[in-house]
């Protein structure tokens, strides 16, 4: 008698207590997330680029929900990314993530389900360049159906404002230089991961075409650096890194022998390749400017920006830069071009200046001394944690 007894009590506590309270959590939670500025779906968020620009976001006031399948970023078991677990710690702000597959449109859409999302703001993409050679069925599926199930889910949900993580390689070989968003796209992609990018911005472009109420910003990052001035996030390229930055940062650091640089009988001041180099916190705060732009009634459709400084740096122009910042030497030596590699590429980001009233102020010493600075406290990156 007396189980039955209790077992009543039992049902009727979680029928009478606990499913109301879950109903206020979830009411409370949601109504905290329309406190600020927007919720902000941001997939593929413990990344690079992604976890710097959530600490922008939470800084301004805007919720967070963080997707990522963990392919490239480092997770204890059953825990948030280490990343993101920083800059938890450093905002002093939740983050709610889920270790959800952009290719999952059931997860997909149990998030959409769950949260009123305002906004998208989409990382999430495999990124390397030679990788993408090797195997371009991987990256073809992973970066463009992955990104086609994202837009499905967005429009099922009437999410239609989205700022899409372009790149400059969707250029190709420059044809004039500074580069401006009127450049032609698409032509001479010298490799899957580059044509992947110029894909899923027409794919974005059709979108806008079907459908008036979409509102998209392509932003086409050219070659992002540095580290959050706390040095607690950076870059944690798995392997060799293949970029230029972290190779240089890792000598430095004892990590790995001898820089090689790719060739010096370019048609460059020194012959060595240069590149527009951006600070990460630079390339951050675009993010947030484009969110700014969705406000603009009279933006509509899409439209792309460069996020750049507008200024080439060389090979040994940043080797020389980096010994200043870290008073480490860096040991290197001069090899072959690299196959694919273009001998200068830089931005007119004047478009963004204007438009997004967004300007790149870290200077490529900034860029040297915040890499250093997260290199020498992080010296195998997250993992070591
Ligand atoms: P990253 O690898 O650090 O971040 C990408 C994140 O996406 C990773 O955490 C990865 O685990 C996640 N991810 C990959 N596939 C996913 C999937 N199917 N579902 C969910 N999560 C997935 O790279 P990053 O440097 O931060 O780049 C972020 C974005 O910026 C990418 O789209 C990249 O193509 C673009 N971009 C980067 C650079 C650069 O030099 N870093 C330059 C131009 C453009
Ligand atoms: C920069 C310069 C190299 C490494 C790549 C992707 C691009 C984008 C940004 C994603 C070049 C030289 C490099 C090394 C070297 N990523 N270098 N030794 O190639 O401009 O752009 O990253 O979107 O899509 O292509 O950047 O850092 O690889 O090279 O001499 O070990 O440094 O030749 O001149 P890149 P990078």
């Amino acid at each position: 008698m007396i189980s039955i007894t209790n077992g009543i009590y039992t049902l009727a506590s979680i029928y009478y207590v606990i499913i109301p309270i879950g109903y206020l959590t979830k009411w409370w939670f949601t109504e905290k997330e329309m406190a600020g500025k927007g919720l902000v779906l941001v997939t593929g968020g413990a990344g690079y680029v992604g976890s710097h620009t959530i600490i922008e976001l939470l800084n301004s006031n805007y919720s967070v929900v963080a997707i990522d399948n963990l392919v490239n970023c480092y997770a204890e078991k059953n825990q948030k990314p280490e990343s993101l677990k920083r800059v938890e710690k450093i905002t002093g702000k939740q983050i709610v993530f889920y270790n959800v597959d952009i290719r999952d449109k059931l997860a997909l859409e149990k998030v959409f389900k769950t949260h009123k999302i305002d906004f998208v703001i989409h990382f999430a993409a495999l990124k390397a360049v030679g990788e993408s050679v090797q195997i371009p069925l991987m990256y073809y599926q992973n970066n463009i159906a992955g990104s086609s199930t994202l837009f499905q889910v967005m429009s099922d949900f009437s999410v239609k404002k989205l700022v899409f993580s372009s790149s400059a390689t969707v250029y190709g070989t420059p044809q004039y230089l500074p580069i401006t968003e009127e450049h032609i796209t698409g032509q001479g992609c010298t490799n899957p991961y580059g044509k992947t990018k110029y894909f899923v911005e027409e794919i974005l472009k059709d979108v806008c075409t079907s459908d008036k109420e979409w509102q998209v910003i392509l932003l086409r990052y050219f070659n992002p650096v540095g580290a959050h001035e706390s040095g607690l996030i950076g870059e944690n390229p798995s392997g060799i890194p293949n970029n230029l930055m972290p190779y240089i940062s890792q000598v430095a650091v004892g990590r790995r022998d001898c820089l090689k640089i790719f060739g010096d009988d370019y048609e460059t001041p020194d012959g060595t390749g240069v590149r527009d180099y951006i600070h990460i916190t630079d390339l951050a705060s675009g993010h947030l400017k484009a969110l700014h732009k969705f406000k603009d009634p009279s933006f509509v459709g899409w439209k792309a920006y460069n996020l750049g400084t507008g200024k080439g740096c060389s090979v040994l122009e940043m080797v020389k830069a980096f010994e200043k910042a870290s008073g480490r030497k860096i040991k290197y030596e001069i090899v072959e071009r690299r196959d694919g590699d273009v001998a200068a590429s830089y931005a007119d980001p004047s478009l963004a200046n204007i438009e997004l009233d967004w300007v790149a102020h870290k200077s490529i010493h900034d860029m040297c001394a915040d890499t250093w600075n997260w290199q020498v406290n992080n010296p195998k990156g997250f993992e070591q944690s």
